[in-house]
């Protein structure tokens, strides 16, 4: 006798398979679930990937519609961002020093986020003179690799070895979540040091206690004055820079917490999430 063929969604299949043996029916429709999507998923993907190709071609058609009716201006290209930007007398320092703490992973993921901080620096309208410090070969080796350009990259001061050869020491601000200071406002002639480290919060205080030993003062980003997260308050390198930038461009650290700090980490007070 001829199998029973039974159909799931679409799905042909046949209830005395072996594989569906002894199981309950909610195993069996759990398994025929991923089969299902198995058989349906390069479909799927394709037709999503088309749709949002279809709706950002829309998104930019009505875009360039209304800036030739006046209606908006064009986004202005990163060139004319960067002539446009407005060198302040604030210094960010990235302290290259932590590189052997760090798995190789780890470091290349560094190399991103300082490349990513640099070009928001660039192009901010109010930016920042942007330092790395203890630059050596376990570093410029892997920026060589992973991200060439940076020996072109213009406005950066690259200094082989500590900000305190460099910098007055009263100037200088260790930038650390564990500190007990907080900062009100970014001053004019102050050097904010960032510890350029991926650490997954494995190496807990290791900023703070760097700046104490050093006589340095530090300070920490004032979050839980204006936001509520649902995770630790240690920021990664590029997200700190980017508050700082966006706080120089409004003044007000709440707006700049919220256009970076992702919204998965931030727990929204009930009040504001209904308005
Ligand atoms: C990934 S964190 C490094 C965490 C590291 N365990 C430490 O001891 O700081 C990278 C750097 O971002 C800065 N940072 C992160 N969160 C911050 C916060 N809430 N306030 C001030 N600086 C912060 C600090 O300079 C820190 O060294």
């Amino acid at each position: 006798m001829e199998p029973a063929i039974c159909n799931y969604n679409g799905l042909e299949y046949n209830p005395s398979d072996p594989r569906f043996e002894n199981l309950s029916k909610r195993a069996i429709k759990k398994l025929l679930k991923h089969d299902l999507w198995e058989a349906t998923k390069d479909e799927k993907r394709l037709a999503l990937r088309e749709k949002t190709k279809l709706k950002r071609s829309e998104k930019r058609s009505e875009k360039r519609q209304k800036i030739e009716q006046g209606l908006i201006e064009p986004t202005p290209t990163k060139k004319k961002l960067a002539f446009l930007s407005e060198l302040t007398n604030i210094g960010l320092i990235m302290d290259c020093a932590f590189n052997d703490l760090m798995e190789e992973k780890e470091l290349y993921s560094l190399i991103n986020q300082i490349g990513y901080a640099y070009g928001k620096n660039k192009i901010a309208p109010k930016s920042m003179k942007f330092c790395l410090s203890s630059v050596d070969a376990s570093l410029t080796a892997p920026l060589n690799e992973k991200l060439p350009s940076w020996s072109s990259w213009k406005n950066v001061t690259v200094l082989p070895n500590s900000y305190l050869d460099n910098f007055d020491h009263n100037d200088l601000v260790y930038l650390s979540a564990d500190s007990d200071n907080v900062i009100q406002e970014l001053e004019q002639g102050k050097h904010y040091i960032i510890g350029a480290i991926v650490d997954k919060n494995r190496y807990k205080s290791l900023c703070q206690n760097k700046a104490m030993g050093q006589g340095i003062q530090t300070a920490r980003l004032p979050i839980g004055e204006y936001i509520q997260m649902s995770t630790r308050k240690v920021l990664t390198v590029n997200q700190v820079c980017e508050i700082m930038l966006k706080w120089l461009e409004y003044k007000d650290w709440k707006k700049a917490f919220l256009e970076v700090i992702p919204g998965r980490k931030l727990v929204i007070p009930a009040v504001e999430e209904e308005a």
